[in-house]
């Protein structure tokens, strides 16, 4: 960990390229770092890579991704642009299952690491598996909601995962609240 805990973004990038620190190592394609600005405001944490971005390299470009996009959009935002889009896990479970807390454990200090480099203002946990690594707790996204929490002092908001929000039309209004909250937060956060 300590190893990790001092690279940089081309050793990170190198070092979960190779990585077998979990099993998820065994049926990826490639895994997938993370995508953006990498002195983003904004830091958006998803659970693990699906299909397509497995196959690309990029986080978030399946289906999930371009609700994502929307919900970015929705709050003035754009990939890449002041944003930086990661994951609790860098390589595919198989078939898309939701990691098991070994695999987010092990991973989790690639991110830490990406959070120390990026600095944001402000996290929002994409669903319970990234809110449950970041917070290192048990988490129900619905009741989270609309709160703040702290990673390491950092604000951090809950909402729910776009892949979800697909099959779950009624809550899209619920995660609507949220991005308005969290837009309200970093307004805050920046003096506006
Ligand atoms: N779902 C995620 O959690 N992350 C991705 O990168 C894509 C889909
Ligand atoms: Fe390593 Fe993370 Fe991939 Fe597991 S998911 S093999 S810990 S990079």
């Amino acid at each position: 960990m300590q190893r990790i805990a001092a690279m940089g973004w081309d050793e990170l990038q190198a070092a979960v390229a190779d990585c077998r620190d979990c099993r998820l190592c065994e049926q990826r394609k490639q895994a997938v770092l993370g995508v953006g600005d990498v002195e983003a405001d904004w830091l958006f944490v998803g659970e693990g890579p699906g299909a397509e971005e497995d196959e690309r390299g990029e986080p978030f470009v399946g289906q999930a991704g371009k609700l994502l996009d929307a919900m970015l959009a929705a709050i003035d935002l754009q990939r890449g642009r002041k944003v930086y889009i990661g994951n609790a896990v860098k390589c595919r479970p198989p078939g898309n299952r939701t990691p098991e807390a070994a695999e987010t454990a092990a991973c989790f200090p690639y991110l830490q690491r990406q959070i120390e480099l990026i600095r944001p203002k402000l996290i929002v946990a994409l669903g319970k598996p990234a809110a449950e690594t970041l917070l290192d707790a048990e988490v129900k996204v619905g009741a989270s909601r609309g709160r703040l929490f702290d990673y390491r002092g950092i604000p951090l908001i809950v909402t729910y995962h776009p892949a979800y929000l697909l099959r779950t039309l009624p809550d899209k209004a619920k995660a609507w609240e949220d991005l308005c909250f969290a837009r309200a937060t970093m307004n805050k956060l920046a003096g506006a």
